[in-house]
């Protein structure tokens, strides 16, 4: 299976493969901290995996597909507990890191260089598909829903962990130290791609009814939509300034979509 490096990539794919080449050595240390911690904690606030439940409860034998896999630690959370992992992201660097991590931990899985919408894989391929802030976040959901529930197998699972959507329409600009205000801050008819002020990233974001047309569009069962809400002891600031521990006690930072293809 070759990387896709060449080939013509769609615009927004280009600007982000950019834009992660250049933001992967600030990437590191948490990709180290997450590699060396046994057992997976999620998204901004460090949740245990033993509070939130997200992951399949048997997941030995199984092969996954994590997209926009980045340095790997999420697929290495699931190949201690006997998966099969495979992961593909867009940018060099972060697979750099990825394959760095894999060596120095013994844990090793084949990481591919590609765009999470059109993946070099055969329908079916899957059982379980996650994607923690990686293309789900990045891609388009227009092209990545559909080209996920083509390499699932029937029955198959699929996760993602992305920026709650309470959480993009209350940030103003998404600039440093200035979190989510208590206003709304845009329209939510209509989000779809988002670019913030003096930055080059493209970002994808749907209302909640709009996930749900497409999931379903495309063979998917909504098993869950956990809303998450910072720990009542979070008293800082994560190093996410976006946000405040304040903020995500009252309204979902984060949220995680836990989907079935139908068999
Ligand atoms: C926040 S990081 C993901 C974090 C990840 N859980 C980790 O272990 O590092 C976002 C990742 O999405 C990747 N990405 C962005 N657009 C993508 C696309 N179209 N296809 C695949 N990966 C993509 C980026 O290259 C980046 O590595």
């Amino acid at each position: 299976m070759t990387d896709q490096l060449s080939e013509p990539l769609p615009e927004h794919v280009a600007a982000n493969r950019e834009a992660w080449d250049r933001y992967a050595s600030e990437y590191v240390d948490a990709g180290h901290r997450a590699w060396s911690s046994p057992d997976p904690t999620w998204g901004i606030w460090g949740i245990p995996e033993t509070a939130l439940m997200l992951l399949p409860a048997d997941l030995s034998g199984k092969d996954t597909i994590e997209l926009g896999c980045g340095t790997g630690y999420v697929s290495a959370w699931l190949a201690r507990r006997g998966a099969r992992p495979v992961g593909i992201d867009n940018s060099p660097a972060q697979l750099e890191s990825a394959r760095r991590f894999q060596k120095e931990f013994g844990i090793e899985f084949p990481v591919h260089l590609g765009n999470a919408e059109s993946t070099p894989f055969p329908d079916a391929s899957f059982d379980f598909a996650i994607s923690e802030y990686g293309a789900c976040l990045w891609a388009d959901p227009y092209a990545w829903i559909p080209e996920a529930a083509r390499i699932l197998r029937p029955g198959g699972q699929l996760l993602f962990l992305t920026n709650a959507i309470i959480l993009q329409l209350a940030v103003e600009e998404f600039e440093e130290n200035d979190p989510a205000k208590e206003t709304l801050q845009r329209p939510m008819f209509g989000m779809h791609r988002t670019v913030w002020p003096g930055d080059t990233s493209v970002e994808f974001h749907l209302p909640h009814g709009e996930w749900i047309r497409l999931l379903r569009e495309h063979g998917f069962e909504i098993e869950r939509l956990a809303e998450i809400q910072a720990p009542l002891d979070a008293t800082k600031s994560s190093r996410y300034t976006f946000v405040t521990a304040e903020w995500a006690h009252k309204w979902p930072s984060e949220e995680a979509w836990l989907t079935r293809k139908r068999g």
